[in-house]
């Protein structure tokens, strides 16, 4: 009863997700698959066959980036860690009241604590890249997202079960960033959407430094937006 009922939900949302789209220029609804996975802010559905779509969830609207922050974050990430990027582009209607990500498909391995501690050296180029975002743009790389988090809880009550970076992936033995939106410690303009979004953000950022913190890939737990001795 209760998958029946979920079933038919998702088939609601999936239908619902590809009216969206077609508002979109440059999007071809036909190309859209299944659903894959899904994140706090997009659902994401296989595209073609070497990509995937991210839809931003509507219930998580008052949270929503607009195109052009995904752009300008895309644009930052790019000048400070192309390298940590797969090919991503954003896509909105003329008016940019709708959005979504085109991102080349990725199949990897999911970045575990421990498989992290083995690229402790690729994973700090990623902290100074990330020191520089932060101290040059005060904006800060979601390394481990809200599933992350939820993963590290869980291992405190199932010894069996590893903490995981949600939002990276270890593809060829290198780590590759998915999740191109960044936490925003500044607000452009004085309205309630943009204080939540940045008290969402600092609360991130301090849950990112406890997961490093309680993994063992930071030695001091810091309250702080960046290490200083980083
Ligand atoms: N390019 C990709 N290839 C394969 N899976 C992906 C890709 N991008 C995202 N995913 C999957 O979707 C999940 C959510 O994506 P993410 O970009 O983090 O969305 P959100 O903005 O909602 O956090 C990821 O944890 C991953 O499992
Ligand atoms: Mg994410």
């Amino acid at each position: 009863m209760f998958f029946s009922l979920r079933a038919h939900y998702d088939r609601f949302i999936h239908v619902r997700d590809l009216a969206y789209l077609r508002s979109i220029a440059g999007i071809n609804p036909v190309k859209v698959g299944s659903l894959l996975s899904y994140g706090a802010h997009h659902r994401v559905y296989v595209y073609g066959k070497q990509e995937v779509i991210k839809v931003p969830i509507a219930r998580f609207a008052f949270l929503y980036s607009t195109s052009s922050h995904l752009e300008q974050d895309l644009s930052l990430l790019k000048k400070h860690c192309s390298w940590l990027l797969v090919p991503t582009k954003v896509y909105a209607n003329n008016r940019h009241t709708h959005h979504c990500v085109v991102q080349q498909r990725v199949i990897g391995q999911t970045l575990t604590a421990s498989k992290m501690r083995k690229h402790q050296a690729a994973f700090n180029r990623v902290l100074r890249a990330n020191a520089v975002l932060i101290k040059q743009h005060r904006s800060a790389i979601d390394l481990v997202g809200g599933e992350g988090v939820l993963s590290c809880f869980r291992s405190v009550f199932n010894r069996a079960y590893q903490p995981y970076f949600s939002n990276m992936l270890l593809v060829d033995g290198q780590i590759k960033l998915l999740d191109c939106e960044l936490l925003r410690f500044s607000c452009t303009q004085f309205s309630g959407a943009e204080l939540v979004r940045y008290f969402l953000s600092v609360v991130a950022h301090i849950a990112n430094q406890w997961f490093l913190y309680f993994i063992g890939l930071s030695k001091t737990f810091y309250f702080f937006l960046w290490n200083e001795k980083e």
